[in-house]
């Protein structure tokens, strides 16, 4: 097969159109997560997704404009915003190794000690986000402010009844903070923690959104505004950290497959970085059985397997 060069930025939409084409040719689009009621009712054949170029350049196929529930998506941001504040401190905490077990997973922890493998686990998020609130007084108000400026799209919001929902049905994330408090690796009051990590999750934004804030990692840790958020170094760290951890147990088939860093959310959205080239988001509600959209994934293969593009 030949591959579709990309020499130009507007020869990125052919390969969306194609990819587009052919997903909506497969079948079998997994099941939305059901354990978040209200995210329960998506239907698993919406698909969107958006390239977005280190200038702010954007493309995009699909329902790449319709905003969608973020959920772990959010983590990365919130790592790098906390990496801003309080730099390598910050990994005496949380470590930066794939855990082999599903996000939500408890095992790890005990004989740990209550360090969780990686800040994208849930128990890893969880400790970022209150290591971020500590020092922001609103942590989930820092990261929505952040989001509304990388993608320039000022009506970026919480939505407040997936917030709730998850609220309703969050006593696995309740348990994972109070064990974690237990060996007093969460500073806060575990019920401000939780409030402010459900609302973080439950940040709603489309494809072109979180493209367009990815793109800070492909600009090796610049703003939109052309100000440092991480230095070369940072940036470096969290892609790394992304291609080893950010798909859980599934972090493996993922860099095989796609062989770029990602970061998937149970909402059904993807986001990946080419360093230094562009920042991608796929969405398509349909999850399999580690959490991860299966269209999604599918496309972003199909992306690096068409352009060539990737790390390695
Ligand atoms: O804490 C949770 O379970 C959700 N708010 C986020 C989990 C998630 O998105 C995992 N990603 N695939």
């Amino acid at each position: 097969m030949a591959i579709m060069t990309v020499t130009s930025s507007a020869a990125f939409l052919p390969v969306l159109e194609r990819i587009a084409e052919e997903i909506g040719r497969t079948p079998g689009r997994g099941r939305p997560a059901d354990y978040i009621p209200a995210l329960a009712a998506r239907d698993p054949r919406s698909f969107g997704m958006a390239v977005a170029e280190p200038d702010g350049t954007v493309y995009g196929v699909g329902e790449w404009r319709r905003p969608f529930s973020t959920q772990s998506i959010t983590k990365v941001f919130t790592l790098a915003l906390d990496l801003f504040r309080e730099g390598d401190a910050l990994w005496e905490h949380v470590g930066r190794e794939p855990s082999g077990n599903p996000f939500n997973s408890l095992v790890q922890l005990e004989y740990e000690n209550g360090i969780p493998r990686n800040p994208f686990i849930n128990a890893g998020a969880l400790v970022v986000t209150d290591r971020l609130q500590t020092r922001t007084g609103d942590a989930a108000g820092e990261l929505l402010a952040f989001l509304r400026a990388e993608s320039g799209n000022p009506d970026l919001d919480f939505d407040l009844e997936v917030a709730a929902s998850e609220t309703a049905h969050g006593d696995r994330n309740a348990a994972l903070a109070h064990f974690m408090a237990s060996y007093r690796n969460i500073d806060n009051p575990v019920p401000v923690l939780l409030d402010q990590y459900f609302r973080q999750c439950s940040v709603a934004a489309s494809c072109a959104d979180l493209a367009l804030a990815t793109t800070v990692l492909a600009r090796h840790g610049v703003r939109a505004d052309g100000t440092r958020l991480l230095t070369r170094s940072q940036a470096k760290q969290v892609n790394a950290v992304m291609l080893t951890c950010g798909t859980y147990d599934a972090a493996g088939e993922f860099a095989y497959r796609v062989g770029l860093p990602g970061k998937s959310g149970v909402g059904g959205g993807i986001i990946a970085v080419v360093p230094g080239r562009c920042a991608l988001c796929v969405w398509s509600p349909g999850l399999d059985e580690r959490g991860n959209s299966v269209a999604g994934v599918a496309a972003l293969d199909r992306f690096t397997t068409l352009t060539g593009l990737s790390v390695f």
